[in-house]
């Protein structure tokens, strides 16, 4: 495997695949937000973390991102590619998919 430079990491995206966010299609959320991170060629600034419960369940599948502490909320699979767009691609917060604790 391939040694990323993480100097170059802009944004990560921490992305629940607890076992209600896996049972919402939280995998599958996870392969099309690198998908389409590597479709926008954004694989050396953007990197993509699996994490557990974020205990947030009802809400899920959740993704937070960093820097900017954004809670995402109800990332399926479908909203992956749109999240990568908006977020990361035009730099904006997608407030319909927030979570309200966002800080
Ligand atoms: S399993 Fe994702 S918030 Fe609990």
């Amino acid at each position: 495997m391939a040694i990323k430079d993480l100097t170059k990491v802009e944004h990560i995206l921490f992305i629940c695949n607890g076992g209600t966010c896996l049972g919402k299609g939280s995998d599958d959320t996870t392969a099309q937000i690198r998908k389409a991170i590597t479709d926008r060629n954004l694989d050396d600034n953007t990197h993509t973390v699996r994490t557990k419960c974020t205990g947030q369940c009802i809400h899920g599948p959740m993704v937070f991102v960093s820097p900017g502490n954004t809670w995402y909320k109800g990332i399926n699979p479908e909203l992956s590619e749109e999240l990568v767009q908006r977020h990361i691609v035009q730099n904006e917060i997608w407030q319909e998919q927030q979570f309200p604790w966002s800080v």
